[in-house]
């Protein structure tokens, strides 16, 4: 590394097309002949469709298709996989599969009975207006509270039991707590509508915009789907607008379209509607959790039990790892867990940023937060009583873990000793004061990546790399990596992304992109530069004779680093060697070290409450979030997206609730103005601290995730500070004032 550049800071690579409307997202794009699709949803929750009604929508103008179970065009690959998830759906009877216009079968509300193709976007929309349907409808069950003695274990890592000691040993403890927590259904809801532009340039040749989180994942899934060579599937989604999570997998609707675009011989586009994000794209999960927990008088834990019981769909289930943070998080000798699904008549739900874990974290931390102040012991107190400096889960050392040093840093950065032990103590112009802090912490992974770096005789540099940029800066990120091996300058790097056409990259998700390309970046550069070595040492140049270790390259120019004079410019001595161009392809990944570490990214969150007395409204006054996510490889974008996951975790702790009316199984509040977020005025000037020392094992960079940590703790935060403003323990996400009130009056 260029130890002049570390701590460079850069701005956004495509921060400028962004915001002046250069930046092109898949409904950006417009084809030839292209037609649009219209999904027409389900208006029953459960039972079969016994007629439906489409002659009126086939004759309305421009209508070119109405697509129903009665005239689905085939997906060869239909009972193979139409979704791509990563942990696949455990074998059901075909009958309790819901694959898209396969069946009469209704599994949820909203479920596409219809998809209506036309001309135009408006056509289309009309058209599905006038398609009816009729119905054998039975009772749909989607309250969870009313079901949640039926959780069944799933199949899978996610869903294993888990026991270090005794299960119930925290009861024997000299201070004990049981307590309930619950997450409701909570919707992504980027500003992007979620959908796909398929077409079909050969018979079996396949251009996809789409909005997914991989590129090379959508390939795959539409190759399997269509039973066509992955070669044949080209994707495109350079720019995101939003991800969180509902990019993670393919969804039904979009096989559809391609299906129906090959029927119809047209580019299809499919855009769905902010209620349609409700239903059709997932949801974080509603989750219900027990924490039982048992101290001794010293603060030292005793035991730990944390069960999970969260919904599902009928047709498919869904895990996620909300109990796993409980198992490694403290020095406790005694840990058991437990996690449970319930089939509900509602439709899949989906990582939702930070995901099981940060539902996991509320639950955990809050009951932290209830343990300190039954003890008498300050809640950073507690937490350090408990510190553990190894994985009790694995037996074996963290990569590397600088929490102690996060909550110090973020203690102070609050005004910790502010803080008053009394809850309910604290008064400031009518409105209760008080603090607030949480623990987060999400795996850090080293995934598969290639990538190819090109070098030009003109100093210019272009990275390649199929990986999608959801929004978090990768692009900003992979040029400072190869800005930081190469020397050469920000202006002239190149980043090319969010294209299958480009060397292979997973999925953008779980914190783990800058560690799985830019260590893929980090070698390729790393490639080139010992190739620059190598001419540079042959006889007759200046660099004659030195060895890597010595050089050094800034501004294109190769020096020997402790003799500036000795130099020669890499255009010149690529030109020497008749060299245009170094081109070098590196696939990247961990080895055996990953199996000896736990490798985890750790944050701290703090938080000012204001309660007002009256209204039940709580303000997040001030809030702080520290990060040990190891190196940081682009400092602005890293704070941004620190930023970002605050402000999620905002809405989760105070605002962000789907309601359903379990008399019809439907959403009530499925639109941005009756399902709240957090909006700028919610949102106070966010303090964020990056600990920024390089983890040892990880990835040549030492940079762990950010993306995750940056919401998981935050809503246990907030709820601890309502606590100590008020008293009040809140244990539902989200704390609306009615909640707050009930308990102040
Ligand atoms: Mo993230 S929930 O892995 O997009």
């Amino acid at each position: 590394m260029n130890k002049d550049t570390k701590n460079l800071s850069i701005d956004r690579i495509d921060g400028r097309l962004k915001v002046t409307g250069g930046a092109n997202y898949f409904a950006d794009f417009d084809l030839p002949g292209m037609a649009y699709c219209v999904l027409v949803g389900s208006e029953i929750g459960r039972g079969t469709i016994t007629g439906i009604e489409t002659k009126k929508a086939q004759g309305a103008p421009g209508v070119l298709g109405v697509f129903t179970h009665q005239n689905m065009p085939p997906i060869p690959g239909w009972d193979a996989s139409v979704g791509g998830e990563a942990d696949g759906p455990p074998p059901r009877p075909k009958e309790e599969q819901y694959r898209i216009l396969s069946s009469p079968k209704i599994f949820f509300d909203g479920q596409p009975i219809a998809i209506v193709v036309a001309d135009t976007f408006e056509r289309a929309t009309y058209a599905a207006s006038l398609v009816k349907a009729t119905y054998n409808k039975q009772t749909a069950r989607t309250d969870l509270q009313k079901h949640v003695a039926e959780g069944i274990a799933p199949k899978g890592e996610d869903g294993g039991n888990y026991l270090r000691g005794k299960a119930d040993a925290y009861q024997t403890a000299p201070v004990t707590l049981e307590a309930n927590y619950t997450i409701p259904i909570e919707v992504h809801n980027p500003m992007e509508l979620h959908g796909i532009l398929a077409h079909w340039t050969g018979a079996d040749t396949l251009m996809i915009y789409a909005k997914t989180q991989g590129v090379n994942a959508t390939q795959n899934a539409m190759a399997e789907a269509f039973k066509i060579d992955p070669r044949n599937v080209h994707v495109h989604t350079e720019f995101m607008g939003g991800g969180f999570g509902m990019g993670l997998r393919t969804w039904p609707q979009e096989t559809a379209v391609v299906a129906i675009a090959k029927k119809i011989g047209r580019p299809l586009k499919l855009v769905v509607n902010r209620s349609q994000m409700f239903t059709l794209v997932g949801h974080r999960p509603y989750t219900v959790q027990t924490i039982q927990m048992g101290a001794d008088k010293d603060g030292k834990l005793v035991g730990i039990a944390h069960a999970a019981t969260a919904e599902t769909a009928r047709y498919e289930d869904f895990t996620e790892a909300t109990v796993n943070m409980t198992k490694f998080m403290y020095a406790c000798p005694n840990v058991s867990t437990r996690y449970r699904l319930v089939r509900l008549d509602r439709s899949v739900p989906i990582w939702m940023r930070g995901p099981g874990e940060a539902t996991g974290a509320f639950a955990l931390e809050s009951a932290m937060d209830e343990m300190a102040h039954k003890l008498n012991l300050d809640p950073i107190e507690f937490r350090l009583r408990n510190y553990t400096e190894t994985d009790p889960e694995h037996n074996r050392p963290y990569s590397s873990k600088h929490l102690k040093e996060a909550y110090q840093r973020g203690a102070e950065a609050i005004g910790w000793t502010n803080r008053k032990a009394q809850p309910g103590s604290q008064r400031e112009g009518g409105w209760q004061i008080g603090y607030g802090m949480s623990t987060g912490v999400f795996s850090a992974f080293r995934w598969e990546a290639s990538a190819r770096a090109l070098l030009k005789a003109d100093g210019s540099l272009t990275i390649q790399s199929a990986v999608t940029d959801i929004g978090p800066g990768t692009g900003t990120a992979l040029t400072m990596i190869a800005h930081n091996v190469l020397g050469v300058p920000i202006n002239r790097i190149k980043v090319e992304y969010g294209d299958t056409s480009l060397p292979k990259a997973p999925t953008q998700g779980g914190s783990a992109i800058v560690s799985a390309v830019g260590s893929a970046v980090f070698d390729a550069c790393t490639a080139i530069k010992q190739a620059l070595v190598e001419l540079a040492s042959r006889d007759g140049s200046p660099l004659a004779g030195r060895q890597a270790d010595e050089l050094t390259m800034t501004d294109g120019v190769l020096s020997v680093e402790k003799e500036p004079a000795k130099k020669v410019a890499v255009g010149e001595l690529m030109r020497a060697n008749n060299l245009t161009v170094i081109d070098k392809t590196k696939d990247s990944k961990g080895g055996p070290e990953q199996a000896k570490y736990s490798m985890y990214s750790f944050s701290v969150h703090f938080v000012q409450v204001r309660v007002n007395p009256l209204t039940g409204v709580v303000r997040v006054a001030k809030a702080v979030s520290v990060a040990d996510s190891g190196r940081i490889v682009s400092p602005k974008t890293a704070a941004s997206q620190m930023i970002g996951g605050v402000a999620g975790g905002i809405g989760m702790a105070l605002m962000e609730e789907a309601v359903i009316d379990h008399r019809y199984g439907r959403f009530v509040n499925n639109n941005l103005a009756d399902y709240h977020v957090a909006v700028h005025a919610d949102v106070p000037a966010i303090e964020t601290i990056m600990i920024d020392k390089p983890d040892p094992i990880i990835n040549p960079m030492g940079a762990k995730g950010m993306g995750e940590i940056a919401l998981i703790g935050f809503a246990g935060a907030v709820a601890n500070a309502v606590f100590n403003a008020t008293g009040q323990r809140i244990r539902d996400l989200p704390i609306t004032p009615d909640k707050v009130m009930q308990k102040l009056v």
